[in-house]
């Protein structure tokens, strides 16, 4: 079963136009010469909503995914201050990030809501990508894969195995591992990487967890990525606070050339 990794950058509120500018010309520079298919990985950069025009433009033609990262579900109404999917879809993002940790913890947003979302972007006919992971607290009283279990029951529960096979990724980010320098060990992310693959196959079918796209996130970084990327089900990074430069992000995405000898090929 062949899986292309997928290597996305986070840029959550960070970085100004000019610094954007410069990291889609290191962009360009990098990928322009080559299709996902070619290289081998998926590279995807989702900045905020006000610079997704720009990085769109900047990276017309080249293979890159260009996504936002979030989007409300509803059509139109008093969301003062609020971006929907179409909005988003208008502006040629092509995928969604839903569920991410800070916009649960920070702005509330409950399993329904993620799926309200995840919905919208899946209607919408754009990618997504959900996010699911543990608390601290909730990894120290062992329910870690009673909450990924339901996070994923509520995100993924009901929905067509093709669907989620092409236009889903899933994204395990440990929420103590976000920012904070801490990353999962090589097998703790294993664990979880491949108790998702068995609860989408409860969930939706074999085939589709076979093929779904799995990424790790949290404190990825050139140094680390290679020993993440060597295990069996782990198929992609989504990556914060090393995605803000060029040098360290482009480093990820050739994890390959690091020597893990993970090419996505066949695993
Ligand atoms: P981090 O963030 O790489 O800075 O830990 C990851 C994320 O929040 O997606």
């Amino acid at each position: 079963m062949t899986r292309t990794p997928f290597m996305a950058a986070n840029w959550k509120m960070h970085l100004r136009a000019a610094d954007i500018d410069d990291f889609c010309a290191e962009v360009r520079d990098a990928l322009a010469g080559s299709t996902t298919a070619q290289r081998g990985v998926r590279v995807g950069l989702f900045p905020p909503f006000v610079y997704l025009p720009r990085v769109v433009e900047a990276l017309a033609g080249v293979d890159v995914t260009v996504g936002s990262q979030t989007a409300r579900p509803e059509a139109k109404g008093a969301f003062t201050g609020e971006v929907n999917v179409e909005m988003v879809k208008d502006v040629g993002a092509t995928c969604v990030i839903v569920g991410h940790s800070e916009r649960r913890h920070v702005f509330g947003e409950t399993d329904a809501d993620v799926r309200a979302r995840l919905d919208a972007v899946l209607a919408a006919g754009l990618d997504v990508i959900l996010c699911i992971g543990e608390t601290l607290d909730e990894r120290q009283a062992d329910q870690t894969l009673a909450v990924v279990g339901r996070q994923l029951q509520a995100g993924l529960a009901g929905l067509e195995g093709d669907v989620v096979a092409h236009r889903v990724t899933v994204a395990y980010e440990p929420v103590w591992a976000i920012g904070t320098g801490l990353t999962a060990t090589p097998a703790q992310a294993q664990e979880v990487h491949a108790e998702v693959r068995r609860q989408v196959g409860a969930l939706l079918d074999d085939d589709t967890a076979a093929r779904l796209v799995i990424q790790y996130g949290g404190s990825v970084k050139p140094e680390n990525v290679s020993e993440l990327m060597a295990c069996p089900d782990v198929d992609g990074a989504l990556v914060g606070g090393a995605s803000l430069a060029f040098s360290s992000f482009g480093s990820i995405v050739d994890f390959d050339k690091q020597g893990s000898g993970n090419t996505g090929v066949d695993r």
